[in-house]
């Protein structure tokens, strides 16, 4: 693990924008970051935005238990927790899961965390799952292909024969045509908080996350097309994916702030 890790300070060296590297994230999630992440996404209103989407798609798939591999402060975990759901909760930074183990705590929930990088996910977790989650945007902090295919392939191996993953992601496609614009209403739903790119271009999205005490974190991303996500996961082994718009089903191209893409195994 980075050295960095536990640093207080974001370092992005001399030249941030060059900065493109799927191993990145451990410096980005540093511990004053993590503390301010639950006032960026706004726990209330995420979930009054996000309604019932994955606990339902989950259902209809008739998933009981719910791999969470990215579950940075626990949010998904913990309300798939409380809708009945056996879960684990699996993240490859030591502040995110602690900090979920906290939240969860605070809600009289016990969350079973296993600390784990994607692309070696069944060397730390040998069980099966009827699903797999990677929400929040966390797929773009990989910047190679090869890591990316090697992630999903770890998804669609700890799961079972007919299990489906839930992966979702920035609407790359409209920042990278026709510049950025968001609704505020999905993910990020903090009060006085604004998260923007400072720098796109075709390798790398750099945003810029700006609380109302005038703190400032980025994290430096990979803007994935939605259509190369979607090839990469039949590529690797899914045999039907749906992408939705912002939780929908049918939607213009440029509209949505986020896709999310449930693939299925079987
Ligand atoms: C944008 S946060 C999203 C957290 C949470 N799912 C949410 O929606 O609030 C991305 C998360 O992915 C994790 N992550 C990034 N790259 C990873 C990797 N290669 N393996 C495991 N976790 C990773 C980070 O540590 C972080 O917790």
């Amino acid at each position: 693990m980075s050295t960095q890790q536990n640093s207080q300070v974001q370092d992005y060296g001399d030249n941030p924008t060059a900065v493109r590297d799927s191993d990145h994230y451990q410096a980005e999630y540093i511990q004053n970051f993590v503390e301010k992440w639950d006032d960026l996404i706004n726990w209330h209103a995420r979930a009054q935005s996000e309604g019932y989407f994955f606990i339902e798609t989950l259902k209809q798939h008739g998933a009981q238990r719910v791999l969470d591999a990215a579950a940075g402060t626990g949010f998904h975990s913990i309300r798939l927790l409380e809708a009945g759901f056996d879960v684990a909760s699996a993240d490859g930074s030591m502040e995110m899961l602690v900090k979920a183990f906290e939240n969860a705590t605070r809600q009289q929930k016990l969350l079973r965390t296993v600390l784990a990088d994607w692309r070696w996910l069944t060397r730390d977790i040998q069980e099966k799952f009827d699903a797999a989650i990677c929400l929040g945007n966390s797929f773009t902090h990989l910047f190679s292909e090869q890591d990316r295919r090697k992630a999903l392939a770890e998804f669609y191996a700890v799961l079972n024969h007919d299990g489906v993953l839930i992966l979702d992601q920035r609407n790359y496609d409209s920042i990278l045509d026709n510049g950025f614009s968001s609704k505020h209403t999905y993910y990020y739903c903090g009060d006085n908080v604004k998260a923007e790119p400072e720098f796109v271009d075709g390798g790398l999205a750099r945003f810029r996350y700006k609380f109302p005490d005038k703190s400032a974190y980025h994290l430096n991303m990979y803007p994935l097309r939605k259509e190369y996500t979607r090839r990469l996961l039949y590529e690797v082994g899914f045999q039907e994916v749906t992408t939705y718009g912002d939780f929908q089903e049918t939607y213009h191209q440029d509209d949505p702030d986020f896709y999310i893409h449930v693939a299925k195994k079987a």
